[in-house]
């Protein structure tokens, strides 16, 4: 790839409360772990990739990684991630999201290049309302020029751990890394993601990831969409 090493980093170190099913990222869909799907779909595009891992845990044989331990909350592992590569751009991805197609990957690091921040991100299909005080129906949101956000998200590695110290020194938490980087006023490229890219949170989740494993793991979507 031109332009620049690029590192892959997994924040795969929560415990995967909501699943119930202990540490989310071993946890297998059709015979392969979270983890090691989502692995497997940036390893062909990066020049390493590197995992956090919940202390004390280590790396299955058979994913090519480099592993560190994570921290206490997501924003600590991307942190420690940061510091374990020097690669010039890095691509942060949930490993709760293991249908990565490559054109996602190719045009996240492209704008990231480019633009110094980007994410991948959906547009809200559906209708969005803001509950009222009562807990029922307040306010209606205009879903226009809403977009629910994905990973992976591609930085210059140098201003996502200036937009962490900054997160960190100020006590400011985040659920994502683009949003870091937004907060102190830089542009983030918005790249069109991938339906399949849902995150694996609840056992409903669990259940739709089987179904569409069938799927991907016969090679049977659009030859357009993906190659690698
Ligand atoms: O809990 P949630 O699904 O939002 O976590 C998003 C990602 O962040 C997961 O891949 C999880 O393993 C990771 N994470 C982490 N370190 C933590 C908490 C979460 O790497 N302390």
């Amino acid at each position: 790839m031109s332009g620049g090493s690029v590192a892959a980093l997994i924040p795969a170190a929560g415990s995967g409360t909501r699943l119930g099913r202990g540490p989310k990222a071993f946890v297998e869909v059709a015979g392969m772990s979270l983890l090691a799907r989502s692995v497997a779909r940036l390893a062909p595009h990066v020049g390493e990739v590197v995992v956090a891992l919940p202390d004390g845990m280590s790396l299955p044989s058979g994913i090519t990684a480099r592993s560190i331990p994570g921290g206490a909350t997501r924003q600590d592992s991307v942190r420690r991630l940061l510091e374990a590569t020097d690669a010039e751009v890095v691509l942060v991805h949930d490993a709760a999201r293991p249908f990565l197609p490559a054109r996602v990957v190719w045009e996240v690091t492209a704008a990231a290049r480019e633009v110094g921040a980007a994410t991948a991100v959906l547009p809200v299909a559906d209708t969005l309302v803001r509950a009222g005080e009562d807990g029922g129906w307040g306010q209606y949101v205009p879903r226009e020029g809403l977009w629910a956000v994905q990973t992976p998200q591609g930085f210059r590695r140098e201003t996502l751990i200036h937009a962490h110290a900054r997160a960190a020194a100020e006590g400011f938490a985040a659920t994502d890394d683009a949003g870091i980087i937004a907060r102190l006023g830089g542009r983030v490229a918005l790249v069109p993601g991938d339906a399949r890219l849902f995150k694996v949170t609840t056992p409903g989740d669990l259940a739709l990831a089987q179904a569409v494993a069938a799927v991907w793991d016969a090679g049977v979507w659009d030859a357009g969409d993906d190659d690698a």
